[in-house]
This record gives C-alpha cells, structure tokens and sequence, in this order.
C-alpha cells in the first residue's frame, strides 16, 4: 500500500525527519523561502499532510483546493497561520509545539529588554562605524532595569517564565494585562490594560495574535505610556502598530524598542528601520539549536502518533 504524502514545507533538520518515511512519503521544500499561498496549494495536491512552520497560511480557501489534506503539523507554538475552525471543519488533526521553546523565549525577551534599554544595539553600531571618539558622562544614558516596573501583556508559558525571571533576577516588580486574570500567578501582579500601559517602565509584549489582538498596542495606548518607557515585542507583528510605534520612537514619546516580530516580515516598516532607539532582530525567539530541533522534534512526534493511528501528543487546543 503507498504511503500518506506529507509535505515538509521549510528546510528543516533531515536527520529528525528520517523516522517519518516509515509511514510517509515525503515531499521535501528544503528551502528557506517559505512557499507563497499559490505554490502552497499546487504543492500540496495530493498531499494527507502537511509539516510546516509560522509562515504558511491554510485558510479556506486552501483547504477547498487540497480535500485530500487530512493533517497539519506545526513546529511553531503560534498558529495564527492557520485558520483553526475551517481546518477542524474539514476534520484536520493539528499540532503545534507548546513547551519547548517556552524557557529559550522568555530567556531571549529578557535579553532584548535589556539590550534595549541599555542601547546596545545604538552603541554597538557607534563603534563599529567607527565614530567613538572617547568616554563621556552621558554618552548613551540607557533606562535602568533592575529594580523598575515590568508591564507583560499576554500571561501565558512565556510570559509566566518572564515574570519569575524578571521578579527573581531582576528584582523587577511585575504586573501584566491578560483577558482574564491567571489563578496563582505568583510573580505578578494583574492590572488593565491602561493601568498596565501607565505603570510599566517596560512593556514586554507575549500575546497571540488574532483579530482581538490586532494593534492591541497602537497610537492610542502608546500615548499612555511613560516617555521614558521601553517596548519589547517578541509576540508577533501585528500585536503592536509599527507605524504608530516608529512616530512614537522620533517623536521621543517613547525611549526605545525592541523587536523580534514585525507587521509583514520578513519586510520591517522603513520608518522603524530609520530608528536609532529601536533594536531589531529577525524572529529569533526561539533560535537556540537545542530548542529550535525540540520543535521539529515535537512536529514529527504529532506525525508518528497519527501515523499509528493515536492522538498527538501537543494538538492545538480546542
Ligand atoms: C518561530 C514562533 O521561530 O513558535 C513560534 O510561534 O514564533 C517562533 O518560535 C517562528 O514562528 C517560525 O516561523
């Protein structure tokens, strides 16, 4: 009997793909261009699964063009790639990849926060362009950390890992915004989101995105922050307004910003780009070798538990 085809849609880490073609026939895009939606649906004709990151979208339309795709397997833990209710409309098993990365995440927010307030990344690009002249007594004045007020908005794994971290390492008194506050949430202390917004002398955005959370941080919640505030975003593009935030940033009516996610990567707002207090980095989160191979790992786990015809062990929540 021929095998299940599954499109591996990202180059991934081959070793960890090799116990799948003993129950899948595989169909490997070993490119780091992620597949544009009409490539996606030629691609996937015929296909039972898929194996795919954050980049590509199965909405409705796409399910309508591929009936025989009966699986989705993410390495990723956001889905808003996917449009979950039309998938499960067409009965689709689905999986992401909750846990794994959520220590390696947190750990990177912590870095870019301090990065930025300190100003590293302007420092950095001061030296190596070659301008230092000598020391100052002002020269790059960064915002202190240690001891300040961490806003979170999104109190989930990662956000929860950041609220220990920030109160234990940092001494940071933390507070976040989530829809609903967490029970036992021991490190921080819920606000609304004005409050929050107000308080904080740093936003750490970790919030899904969704239609609810789109520019959940514009022009309007800029306007009530601290002048003096940093932004870090390690959520997604979108959550924050890039053009509202990049008039934030010139018109000095926010310190800095640092951001791992924009609106339309791997394309960055120019006007962010033409910022000198924003520090940006290429969705990089996740990105240590340990943790980005657990997230293949988990995919493939998801895909040996169907194959035998058993639930997957991380599927999307219901
Ligand atoms: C990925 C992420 O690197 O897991 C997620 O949701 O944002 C990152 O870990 C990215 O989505 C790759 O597409």
């Amino acid at each position: 009997m021929s095998k299940p085809k599954l499109l591996v849609a990202r180059r991934l880490f081959p070793e960890l793909l090799e116990p799948l073609r003993a129950h899948y026939e595989l169909d490997l895009h070993n490119s780091d261009t992620a597949l544009e939606p009409a490539a996606l649906r030629a691609r996937l004709q015929g296909c039972w699964g898929m194996l795919g990151s954050g980049s590509e979208r199965v909405d409705a339309e796409l399910l309508a063009a591929c009936p025989a795709l009966r699986a989705v397997a993410l390495i990723t833990v956001g889905y808003n790639n996917l449009d979950v209710p039309a998938c499960r409309a067409r009965g689709l098993q689905l999986s992401h990849a909750p846990g794994v990365l959520t220590e390696t995440t947190a750990e990177f927010g912590l870095s870019l926060l301090l990065a930025t307030a300190r100003r590293v990344g302007e420092g950095e690009r001061y030296v190596r362009a070659g301008h230092w002249q000598g020391w100052s007594i002002d020269q790059f004045a960064g915002a202190p950390v240690c001891g300040t007020v961490l806003g979170i908005v999104g109190m989930g794994r990662i956000g929860g890992v950041i609220a220990r971290r920030a109160a234990l390492g940092l001494d940071m008194q933390v507070r976040y915004f989530n829809r609903q506050p967490v029970a036992d949430c021991e490190f921080a202390q819920w606000r609304p989101l004005p409050e929050l917004l107000a308080e904080a002398d740093h936003l750490m955005v970790v919030v899904p995105y969704s239609a609810a959370t789109h520019h959940l941080i514009g022009a309007a919640e800029l306007a009530q922050m601290k002048p003096s505030a940093t932004l870090i975003n390690i959520a997604r593009g979108g959550v924050v307004d890039d053009r509202a935030l990049a008039a934030a940033l010139r018109a000095g009516r926010l310190a800095a910003a640092g951001l791992d996610v924009f609106e339309g990567e791997p394309a960055v707002a120019p006007e962010l780009l033409a910022c000198e207090n924003a520090l940006l980095t290429p969705h990089i989160a996740s990105s240590t070798l340990p943790t980005r191979q657990a997230m293949v790992q988990c995919a493939v786990d998801n895909l040996l538990a169907w194959a035998r015809g058993e639930p997957g062990p991380t599927p999307i929540p219901a």
